[in-house]
């Protein structure tokens, strides 16, 4: 296979990746030949001119549709970051920071130079920031398509993290000789530094001689930080600023630079209600009806919930997790409970219903435990049907229900009909749908593979962590607030 052909069929994986789409949808409109894809995975050669058009074709896409590269699975594009990644240890909290930017609807596009590629790969930046990375100053595809000059132009600010001390000096004395300094060296654009490196060389007098000039040229700063260096025995001030605090810092900068309010804290100021867990509906004092329900995905979403500023009221059935730090927790056992705890926690802007809740309870509780007798029948349970939380929540009259209501549906088979159903019988606008037959280890595991089913649509995200599944819809529940840009509950 041609380095033309290998390099091309890189770039397709990345867009199809991007798009979400299959090979088959792919070409269509770029090249006559649709088996393109197929062929180049056979190990095909291809003329530079399909290569050309096929760029070409990808490229148009790209423009039509910003919003969704960003993040097809978390929230459109509003602002976009470009990160020029220094080469320093703290090149890995890149990878941290890409994330939550993107979480944040931030597009992120970066540069990585040389001696950052030591540190972090180009395959993983590219693989959270969902586009290409750029490396080379003199990559011939890279200059026609996309220069340095496009670079800057196609940002909002610029953050160099970690800003070694030979970035900084390079920025300094005005150098081009690579592309990360000639995109600084071209831009107009609000630049942002984190320094990160050596105590002795951040006190050295050439450094602060940079960082005066820098700052006089009204480059921002955040950090560095006073802590342990990576080499051993080595503390001082030189720490690249932890991920929180740069997104502090870029949301500021965004905000001024593009004259709109960007929050590091989107959902600040709203009340999320969250159930989780299971209910355990008692027989008599020692035994209950329970089920296999963990708790994890909607202590995962009530972490992030609170990570992104809301408030978060965390209605929780008995489970093995401690309480998220930063959330106000109300145990409960029974459904009736949960029901109870749920309306006191109201108003809310969103309530999420994560909780596998009983659907049926005991008709009468025993008040003593019931005695095992030799020779006399095993008691009969007559059950009766439980509230439904969910709905009876949704069905609030207006201004009390929620302005978001998201249910959960855990299926064991035709797991999207099923929920579009849910939705619609229960009055939630979101489903979010799973399916939990055993051979997929999901309840009670640690990860989660769910169709999101709204009016618009259904969306089906890849097996993913609980914890992401909970950051990307966090994601999509603030950008659907960002807007509605409804009033708080
Ligand atoms: O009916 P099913 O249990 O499949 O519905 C799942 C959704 O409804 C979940 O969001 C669950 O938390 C919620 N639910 C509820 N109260 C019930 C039963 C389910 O809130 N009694």
């Amino acid at each position: 296979m041609s380095g033309t052909a290998k390099q091309l069929l890189g770039e397709i994986e990345g867009f199809l990746a991007q798009f979400d789409i299959t090979p088959s949808k792919f070409g269509v409109a770029a090249v006559n030949d649709g088996h393109l894809v197929a062929k180049l995975r056979k190990g095909s050669s291809v003329t530079l001119k399909t290569a050309d058009r096929v760029r070409a074709y990808m490229a148009s896409q790209r423009r039509a549709a910003p919003s969704q590269i960003a993040c097809r699975a978390t929230v459109p594009a509003a602002y976009r970051v470009l990160l020029i990644i220094g080469g320093g240890i703290a090149a890995y909290k890149c990878l941290d920071l890409i994330r939550r930017l993107r979480e944040r609807g931030i597009a992120v596009r970066a540069v990585m130079t040389r001696a950052a590629q030591q540190f972090v790969t180009p395959l993983s930046v590219g693989a959270l920031s969902n586009d290409r990375v750029f490396t080379e100053l003199f990559d011939l595809d890279d200059e026609r398509e996309i220069g340095h000059i496009r670079l800057s132009r196609e940002a909002d600010v610029i953050v160099v993290a970690p800003a070694t001390a030979d970035l900084l000096a390079k920025m300094a004395g005005g150098h081009a000789d690579d592309l990360a300094s000639s995109v600084l060296m071209a831009t107009n654009k609000p630049v942002l530094v984190a320094p990160a490196m050596n105590p002795r060389m951040w006190l050295h007098p050439a450094t602060r001689r940079n960082v005066a000039q820098l700052a006089a040229d009204g480059i921002a700063f955040v950090g560095p930080n006073v802590g342990e260096m990576a080499e051993r025995g080595e503390a001082g001030l030189g720490r690249m600023g932890e991920v929180p605090e740069l997104i502090d810092a870029i949301a500021s900068l965004l905000s001024s630079s593009a004259g709109a309010s960007v929050s590091a804290k989107p959902l600040a100021g709203r009340h999320v209600l969250i159930t989780s867990g299971p209910t355990q509906e008692a027989i008599d004092p020692v035994r209950y009806i329970a089920n296999r329900s963990s708790g994890k995905q909607g202590s995962a979403i009530a972490v992030e919930a609170a990570a992104l500023g809301a408030r978060v009221t965390l209605v929780s059935g008995p489970t093995r997790l401690s309480d998220p730090a930063g959330v106000e927790v109300v145990h409960i056992e029974s459904a009736r409970e949960m029901l109870e705890a749920v309306r006191n926690a109201l108003p809310a802007d969103v309530a999420i219903f994560a909780a596998a809740v009983a659907d049926w309870r005991v008709a009468t509780q025993s008040d003593q435990k019931i005695k095992k007798s030799p020779g006399k029948n095993a008691p009969r349970l007559a059950l009766v049907e439980n509230p439904d939380i969910l709905k009876a929540i949704a069905a609030e009259r207006s201004g009390r229900r929620p302005g978001l209501v998201i249910g959960f549906a855990a299926e064991t088979q035709n797991v999207i009909e099923f929920a579009q159903k849910k939705r619609k019988a229960k009055g939630a606008d979101w489903i979010v749908a799973n399916d939990v037959s055993p051979e997929t280890g999901i309840m009670g595991g640690d990860r989660n593979a769910v169709h999101i089913i709204s009016e618009e649509g259904v969306e089906s995200w890849p097996e993913l962590d609980k914890a992401e599944v909970a950051r990307r819809l966090m994601a999509r529940v603030a950008s659907r607030f960002a807007d509605a840009r409804a009033e708080p509950a």
